[in-house]
């Protein structure tokens, strides 16, 4: 159909069901092994418990609406994609350890409340650009889609698209959610605690000095506030400290999506329970495709990923469908237009969306656009362009008075080298010795650190403050 033959019909289809997005044809779908079995499967997740609540959800859709007006600022970040294996209290620790931190410099030298959303608890499913791919041997399998569809174990019998695995993907998703929130209800987000995180390797790095800068500058704040008579705790009350830690994950395997939706009968609305936050990719966001009629019916915060490619008509027609009443918090646009294309395509989308008089709240992601591969292949993503699609970003959104409320990552606490450059220097060669991910490259721990400090000094830019 052409664009304005589907915007007629979806504006005058209205009915929504958890399954309505059968109807519609649904992009980057594993071939499951047996249908019978993703029958079986989804039956037994629609009884399980959710592993969020619906006030939570709320809760998170109301700091996203208030990002959207530069009142808070959002820091979603974590792994391209979770992996079982790595469900262990010390690397879900790091994980918000290094997001805590990064909140820390953000908040105090960018003087913003941060809201942050793990992509982690529910991050096990990827959509690919390839459906195959060929093993050194000539061999030619289907692609690793995460660990929700198939092995990344390049072998015939790792890569079948396997059902059971959905149910791997509920218990570690709860087994990783129940420990964060361990982590925060017992104060491992509260400033009070911030020599409790552990720095790692951190501590040797460049970045450490400018970071133990603001923990000083804060330790010296939460004396004070005490020694005048105030408790440290309203710290937290006042947004620089972290209560709630929210998750995320993209919206892909359809039959998971909607076996975790459920009615709430206070608020009258049906919610994902899977995560408090969902998105949908650059590859699903399509207006006749299933991922936006699933969305349009959840009362969840939805994310758009937006390319350089993305026809900004058709999206429009996307947000009125994913947001008929116009909710602010509702819909985040993450632009990931690449570094050299921000300038041009950002004023475009601004201005569209602007005229089109739609609530969102804009985040960018950094990472997707600029992604390169080396002489020998490995795909990669330079620090440097990473930085520019920032800053980029922040300029044009100030300069067309607009808000940027929000980034979105891909990263590790971890010392792995995936992306070049940065303070640390991580050169082509480099790549090899920790090369780890499953999937896209990610910023190490100090390379996280040194991005918090370049956000930090956007942010402060636009309060035409001093860079820091
Ligand atoms: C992702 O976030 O891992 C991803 C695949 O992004 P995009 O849909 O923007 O390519
Ligand atoms: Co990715």
């Amino acid at each position: 159909m052409q664009l304005l033959e589907l915007v007629d019909h979806y504006r005058h289809s209205s009915l929504w069901h958890p399954r309505s997005w059968q109807s519609y044809p649904a992009a980057q779908q594993p071939e499951w092994e047996s249908q019978a079995g993703i029958g079986a499967v989804t039956e037994q997740l629609g009884r399980m418990p959710g592993l969020v609540g619906p006030s939570e959800i709320e809760l998170l859709k109301q700091q996203i609406s208030d990002a959207g007006v530069g009142g808070c600022f959002i820091l979603q970040g974590g792994d391209c994609a979770e992996r079982f294996q790595d469900c262990r209290e010390g690397l879900i620790r790091g994980k918000i350890r290094i997001l805590m931190q990064m909140a820390l410099v953000i908040g105090y030298a960018g003087r913003k409340p941060i809201v942050p959303i793990g992509r982690m608890a529910g991050q096990y499913a990827k959509p690919r650009s390839e459906p195959h791919e060929f093993t050194a041997n000539g061999e030619v399998l289907p692609i690793f889609r995460g660990e929700s569809v198939n092995s990344f174990e390049a072998t015939a019998n790792g890569r079948r698209s396997d059902p059971l695995r959905l149910l791997q993907a509920y218990h570690t998703s709860g087994a990783t959610l129940n420990f964060i929130r361990m982590l925060m209800g017992t104060g491992f987000g509260d400033l009070q605690n911030l020599d409790a995180w552990d720095l790692g390797t951190l501590k040797n790095g460049s970045m450490w000095k400018r970071y133990e800068q603001i923990a000083q500058g804060l330790r010296d704040a939460l004396a004070f506030i005490s020694s005048v008579g105030g408790r440290k705790s309203d710290l937290t009350l006042r947004g620089y400290g972290i209560k709630d830690f929210f998750v995320s994950h993209e919206a892909l395997l359809l039959p998971y999506e909607q076996a975790l939706t459920r009615f709430s009968p206070e608020t009258g609305r049906y919610y994902n329970l899977s995560a408090h936050m969902l998105w949908i990719g650059d590859r699903t966001r399509k207006l006749g495709g299933a991922h936006v009629e699933y969305c349009r019916g959840v009362g969840n915060p939805i994310g758009i990923k937006v390319s350089a490619d993305t026809n900004i008509e058709e999206l429009v027609e996307v947000i009125h469908r994913i947001n008929p009443h116009n909710e602010t918090g509702k819909v985040t646009l993450i632009t990931r237009l690449g570094f050299s294309h921000v300038k041009e395509k950002l004023p475009q989308l601004i201005e569209a969306v602007r005229t089109a008089g739609l609530f969102v709240t804009w985040s960018v992601d950094p990472m997707h656009g600029n992604t390169v591969r080396t002489s020998e292949g490995r795909k990669t993503r330079r620090f440097e362009a990473i930085v520019e699609e920032l800053q980029f970003s922040f300029a044009v959104h100030r300069e067309s008075g607009s808000v940027l409320g929000g980034v979105h990552l891909e990263m590790t606490s971890d010392d792995v080298t995936e992306c070049t450059g940065g303070t640390a220097g991580v050169s082509d060669e480099g790549l090899e010795s920790r090369y780890e991910t499953w999937c896209d490259p990610r910023l190490n721990g100090g390379q996280s650190l040194e991005i918090a400090f370049v956000i930090a000094s956007c942010l402060r830019n636009e309060h035409n403050q001093n860079l820091i």
